[in-house]
């Protein structure tokens, strides 16, 4: 049997401060076959973000089994966890997070700068990464010379330009017009079923979701399958 790229069992997520603790997530269980493009909504607070950031090694679960692409992300030391995510998993914010004195190649290669690799080597990876995501006319242009779409498709050329197996992207429409987020997803849609990516996208959109291959309603760190 193959093992799922994502593979969560009993996912169980507590924050504590001071006396007070709470749960947004409790065991909870998921598995995202490779080269799935997978939405996630779900109400205001619901732990669609601390399942994304578990997903990614950027948080630990507290209890249960994440293992990525055969991996088990909590056996990791902190060291090794931050290695493996900087070359496993590509994030995607929505409000792009680019840095806005540098031009959308820089901002490009800004993840690369930490890797052993030559100048040569970077700039093939940057310019494949802006020819994919439609942009090698822009690369110049720094972020307030690009409109709202056009900086979302530079920030997904930063989380892809290593190659990752794994793409995450918190509401990464939310604040695009209908075109824009068409455009998008579209390009998501083709990373996912073109480049084999595995892809976790947390949605308020219902179109959005729509775009995805399936859809996943979080209620109270529960998950529930949709209707449609
Ligand atoms: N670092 C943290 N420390 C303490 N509590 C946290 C932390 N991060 C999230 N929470 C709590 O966990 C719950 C889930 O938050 P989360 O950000 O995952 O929700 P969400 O579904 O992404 O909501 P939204 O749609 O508003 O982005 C909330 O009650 C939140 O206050
Ligand atoms: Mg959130």
């Amino acid at each position: 049997m193959i093992s799922p790229f994502i593979n969560i069992a009993n996912l169980t997520k507590t924050y504590k401060k001071g006396k007070t603790s709470i749960t947004p997530l409790e065991n909870l269980s998921l598995e995202v076959p490779k080269g799935e493009f997978l939405a996630l909504m779900g109400p205001s607070g619901s732990g669609k973000t601390t399942l994304l950031n578990l997903i990614a090694g950027i948080d630990s679960p507290s209890d249960g089994v994440l293992e990525i692409d055969g991996n088990d992300i909590r056996g990791l030391t902190r060291a090794r966890l931050t290695k493996w995510r900087s070359s496993h998993v590509g994030y995607i914010f929505q409000l792009y997070h680019l840095i806005p004195i540098l031009t959308a190649y820089e901002n490009v290669e800004l993840p690369l700068l930490l890797d052993n690799m030559s100048k040569r080597e970077r700039k093939n990876r940057i310019d494949a990464a802006l020819d994919l995501v439609g942009l090698s006319d822009r690369a110049h242009h720094r972020p307030t010379e690009l409109s709202g779409g056009q900086e979302q498709r530079v920030a997904i050329a930063r989380a892809i330009v290593h190659d990752p197996g794994l793409l995450v992207a918190d509401e990464p429409t939310g604040d695009l017009d209908r075109e824009s987020a068409d455009s998008i997803l579209n390009l998501l849609d083709s990373l996912a079923n073109d480049h084999g990516k595995t892809i976790v996208m947390v949605t308020h959109d219902p179109k959005a979701a729509s775009a995805a291959h399936r859809t996943l309603h979080l209620e109270k760190g529960v998950l529930i399958k949709s209707e449609s």
